[in-house]
């Protein structure tokens, strides 16, 4: 089992990365001092496949059990979902002393973080990330949140978790899109942060793609290293975090003028790494040999590369005003130097913005 530590002060944690570590919730849940009543958020996809080994865990090692099953999907990361949450654990009387453990993905993760920072002021919560994304992202560096109706993750915390246990093996019942969706955010680590990972990917794509377990590990693993590092930097995103929003700038507006139906987010970052990687080019940022490298990898691993014709770019544009990355009027991006360096850019004349996305 790999251990990498997120060096937070006194809210320091540890992400452990392992194949079949699930059996050890409950022995990893008696090392901290939580009350006997612990609750487990997850929906009914993830609980039916995980939820009896974690459960029988957690019970053999002497916990009282609630299990919250919350429906499948983005659309319930809401204030309904959370108030069904609250009224559970209130009902069970869970108190200060209890944890709660997220048994899913990042809208299991995000949405139990955001309830474990604001019950009674806050208590303790585990992660247990099953989609990649959640394994290399989500779960880690306390970002929880809940979706608003006027934007996504508009109503959040930070709140970090006491521990993330990390099974690979749960990637095997994973839809093959949500897995290459998660594949993106790991492209993303290598370009912003890590070469030899960007490298590792091209030269290992089929086996990652295949699941070979080791392969998987490696990425998984150093994807996470990379986010430790980056949020022992800085928790609250005021420097060096907002690298990790490479590719955001332009994903997030694709995905709202797309209305979140047609990619995962994985699929509208992969295209916004794109065009933010010829942004830079037209800027002379980068060498276009460096740009055509980061094209083919997203391309190879079967990740959307380009803006289809028939999303409006105007919409695009003014949907990048209104993210909540743009502070004043201002335009932030993360652009690439060279494979494995980014830069923060916060005036971007807009004639290059339009060039970039052929207007
Ligand atoms: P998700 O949680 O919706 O999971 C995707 C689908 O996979 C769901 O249907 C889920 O039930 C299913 N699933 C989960 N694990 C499975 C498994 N092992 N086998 C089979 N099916 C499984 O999506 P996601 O991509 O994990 O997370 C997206 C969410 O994460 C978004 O809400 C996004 O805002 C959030 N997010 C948060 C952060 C952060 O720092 N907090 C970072 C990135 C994304
Ligand atoms: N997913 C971006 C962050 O955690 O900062």
């Amino acid at each position: 089992m790999e251990n990498i530590r997120v060096e937070l002060g006194d809210r320091s944690y540890d992400i452990l990365i392992g194949n079949s570590i699930l059996e050890n919730t409950g022995t990893k849940l008696k090392t901290f001092n939580f009350s006997p009543k612990i609750a487990l958020v997850s929906n009914e996809l993830v609980f039916s496949l995980y939820g009896e080994i974690v459960s029988e865990s957690i019970r053999k090692a002497g916990f009282d059990l609630l299990t919250v099953i919350i429906p499948d999907g983005e659309q319930y990361k809401n204030i309904e979902t959370l108030q069904y949450i609250y009224n559970e654990l209130l009902k069970y009387k869970l108190d200060r002393k209890s944890a709660l453990i997220a048994l899913g993905g990042g809208v299991v993760g995000d949405i139990t973080g955001f309830a474990a920072s604001t019950y009674m002021r806050g208590i303790s919560y585990i992660q247990i990330p099953t989609t990649l994304l959640a394994q290399v992202d989500s779960s880690v560096g306390g970002k929880t949140g809940i979706d608003h109706k006027l934007g996504k993750n508009m109503i959040g915390t930070f709140w970090q978790p006491k521990l993330v246990l990390i099974d690979t093996n749960t990637l095997s019942t994973l839809e093959k899109r949500q897995f290459l969706a998660g594949l993106a955010e790991v492209i993303k680590y290598g370009i912003i942060w890590d070469p030899e990972l960007f490298q590792f990917i091209e030269e290992n794509k089929e086996k990652i793609i295949g699941l070979d377990s080791n392969s998987l590990n490696y990425i998984i693993k150093r994807s996470c290293e990379i986010k430790a590092e980056i949020v022992s930097q800085d928790e609250r995103e005021s420097g060096v975090r907002a690298i990790l929003n490479y590719g955001h700038t332009i994903g997030h507006a694709i995905e709202t003028v797309t209305k979140y139906t047609r990619y995962l987010h994985g699929e509208a970052i992969s295209i916004g790494m794109c065009l933010e990687a010829e942004l830079a080019q037209l800027l002379n940022i980068i060498e276009p040999s460096e740009v055509i490298k980061i094209k083919d990898l997203i391309n190879h691993c079967g990740l959307p590369c380009y803006l289809p014709g028939d999303i409006d770019k105007i919409e695009i544009i003014s949907s990048m005003y209104f993210d909540k990355k743009a502070v004043a009027g201002k335009l932030k991006f993360i652009l690439p130097e060279r494979i494995g360096k980014v830069r923060i850019e916060k005036n971007i004349p807009e004639e290059i913005l339009k060039k970039t996305l052929k207007l």
